[in-house]
């Protein structure tokens, strides 16, 4: 079988006979072309125009072994080694969470409000904590090459993959191995404009309606949180927040969407103001600001 040369439109029909009891269309499709742009460098409009051509052996087997990667439920960018946002590649792999697309809203949020002040062309210090790949701290730094970050994550090996990343996009980051529920006071000399944090958030008792390929693939310590207190991360960067966000500084986070009242109250409770929470392309309650 390997041996037979294939083009784009058998490869993709493997691929659809192979997956199609996993994946829904639409997402199947996002997949094989995602396959098709890293392993042969076909655009969309590439795999439709030369859908006959055939293809290198070499290239063949790298995609028939993803196709069988891909019945394992193994994620796509774990296979390349390589997840979009915001525009840029990042690599990823087991140790992070591969970056979501509300990820990126909270992130063109951040960079909106930042670009509509007037103090833009000021020096300004954000903070990232619970990093994972690195993808909020690298895209602000590299949208905004004005920003001072600082990016904090308990996981060395994410710490590893973030930096790598930061080395990637040629960004200077400032990274700290730091866990911040057990310290969550005064960390650092100086105190930052912005906080910024898309922490654990799912409850454990909804592992049994996650989706195999996160539930098996994706590193639980980026997700999960304990059902007694799905909001302990909240808690602690708003407690740090109160001691390390400069006065007017603003806080980012982003949210499961079934605890955005619970999470204005908190922020309320504790004293921040012009508490805002918004909702995500799909309608969800997904992000919450406010300021100090
Ligand atoms: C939901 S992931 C977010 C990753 C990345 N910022 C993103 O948006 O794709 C949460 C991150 O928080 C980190 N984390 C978990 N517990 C932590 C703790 N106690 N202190 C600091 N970071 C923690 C995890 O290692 C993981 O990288």
């Amino acid at each position: 079988m390997l041996s037979e040369p294939s083009t784009v439109k058998s490869l993709s029909k493997l691929a659809k006979d192979s997956l199609s009891s996993i994946y829904q269309e639409r997402e199947l499709n996002a997949i094989i072309f995602i396959l098709f742009e890293h392993y042969l460098g076909f655009s969309k409009k590439d795999c439709i125009s030369r859908s006959d051509d055939l293809i290198d052996i070499n290239y063949t087997q790298k995609i028939k072994y993803a196709i069988q990667k891909l019945q394992y439920h193994i994620p796509v960018q774990y296979i390349i080694g390589k997840a979009n946002f915001y525009d840029l590649d990042f690599y990823v792999d087991k140790n992070v969470l591969i970056p979501r697309m509300e990820t990126e809203e909270l992130v063109n949020w951040i960079i909106k409000d930042i670009n509509s002040q007037k103090k833009t062309k000021n020096q300004l210090n954000i903070i990232d904590i619970g990093t994972g790949s690195g993808c909020i701290s690298i895209t602000l730094k590299k949208t905004l090459d004005f920003v001072d970050v600082t990016a904090v994550d308990v996981s060395e090996m994410a710490l590893k993959v973030a930096k790598r990343n930061a080395d990637f996009h040629n960004t200077k980051i400032k990274f700290i191995n730091h866990n911040i529920l057990f310290d969550k006071l005064k960390l650092y000399s100086e105190k930052f404009d912005i906080i910024v944090s898309n922490p654990p958030y799912i409850e454990e008792k909804d592992k049994p309606i996650i989706s195999k390929n996160v539930l098996k693939f994706e590193p639980h310590l980026a997700l999960f949180v304990p059902d007694y207190d799905p909001l302990v991360f909240y808690k602690s960067i708003i407690d740090f927040s109160l001691v390390n966000l400069k006065k007017g500084g603003k806080l980012y986070f982003e949210i499961n969407e079934k605890f955005g009242t619970e999470i204005k109250k908190i922020l309320k409770e504790k004293g921040l103001y012009n508490i805002i929470l918004r909702k995500d392309l799909n309608e969800k309650d997904r992000m919450v600001s406010a300021e100090l």
